[in-house]
């Protein structure tokens, strides 16, 4: 990687409920410093309607450097259910024109891994389901990056299968960890959450850096609307999250993955406040 890649991670920007002064302050901040891709990991939409997809498509038209979306649980049809099973990514497929679906940078492939699904065996149907043809799709994929090239593998749900309570969260998490941590991959990006954080995870094949991006919508949980700029060279990744508040990175990073973005935490939520890092989790950047 001869120069250092500036990418801009953005997430969960709900079309619908989207934040206008964030994304105004991102649009200026992209046509500024023009960085080297644009990943968004998800939730474009608030509700999957077709007003929604089409502000999502003319948004990423007028950005400029290379995009790539991960489908979140929010862009499937949440009131047309014979569309949501028989053909649920036909609204998403719009943005997917827009885009290359596998990004190679110099020195860098960014690959994807699909976490949302249609429907699930348990009820809501919003947290994550890593599919052993997903997770095949995205090992085959990891595989073939030639030599000498870091990996990022970009997905919507944080891969944590379960909640510091014991709640599943993200059904085969652990396994997917596993798999992506053996191949020394650079980290994951995710969304869905809408706190930022930078964690350090081990797991029983290495450590894996998964890195959450909050969100630029109206539907905030315990820090501002923000996006992160990741630095990407020879040493790793560094992690910024910009927010128009200017609350500085370590103070907008939660340091466990919360369930989802929805309710806000309560008073007996073991989520830690924001900025604070229990003894008890993992290393946090
Ligand atoms: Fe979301
Ligand atoms: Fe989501």
């Amino acid at each position: 990687m001869p120069q250092p890649l500036v990418l801009f991670h953005i997430s969960d920007i709900h079309f619908g409920l989207e934040d206008e002064r964030a994304l105004r302050w991102v649009e200026a901040c992209i046509a500024r410093e023009r960085p080297a891709a644009i990943c968004i990991t998800g939730d474009l939409t608030m509700r999957a309607r077709h007003r929604e997809f089409k502000a999502a498509c003319a948004w990423i038209s007028s950005l400029g450097p290379p995009v790539t979306v991960e489908v979140g649980n929010h862009d499937m049809p949440y009131f047309n259910l014979i569309e949501r099973f028989t053909d649920p990514y036909r609204r998403f497929r719009a943005i997917e024109a827009l885009l290359e679906r596998q990004l190679d940078l110099p020195g860098l492939a960014i690959v994807p891994l699909k976490t949302a699904t249609r429907a699930q065996w348990r009820f809501p149907w919003a947290n994550g389901w890593v599919t052993d043809r997903a997770l095949a799709e995205t090992l085959t994929a990891i595989d073939q990056v030639p030599a000498g090239k870091r990996v990022l593998v970009t997905a919507h749900h944080p891969l944590t299968e379960r909640d510091p309570r014991g709640k599943r969260l993200t059904i085969n998490g652990t396994m997917a960890m596993e798999a992506l941590a053996e191949r020394n991959i650079l980290g994951i990006l995710t969304g869905h959450v809408h706190d930022a954080f930078d964690i350090e995870q081990p797991t029983a094949k290495g450590s894996l850096r998964m890195i959450g991006a909050g969100t630029l919508s109206k539907r905030i949980r315990s820090s501002p609307p923000s996006f992160n700029e990741l630095t990407i060279d020879e040493s790793g990744i560094k992690v910024r999250v910009r927010n128009l508040e200017d609350v500085p990175t370590p103070a907008m990073q939660i340091a466990t993955v919360p369930e989802n973005a929805l309710p806000p935490r309560q008073p007996e939520d073991p989520v830690a406040p924001v900025g604070t890092v229990p003894t008890d989790t993992p290393r946090v950047h």
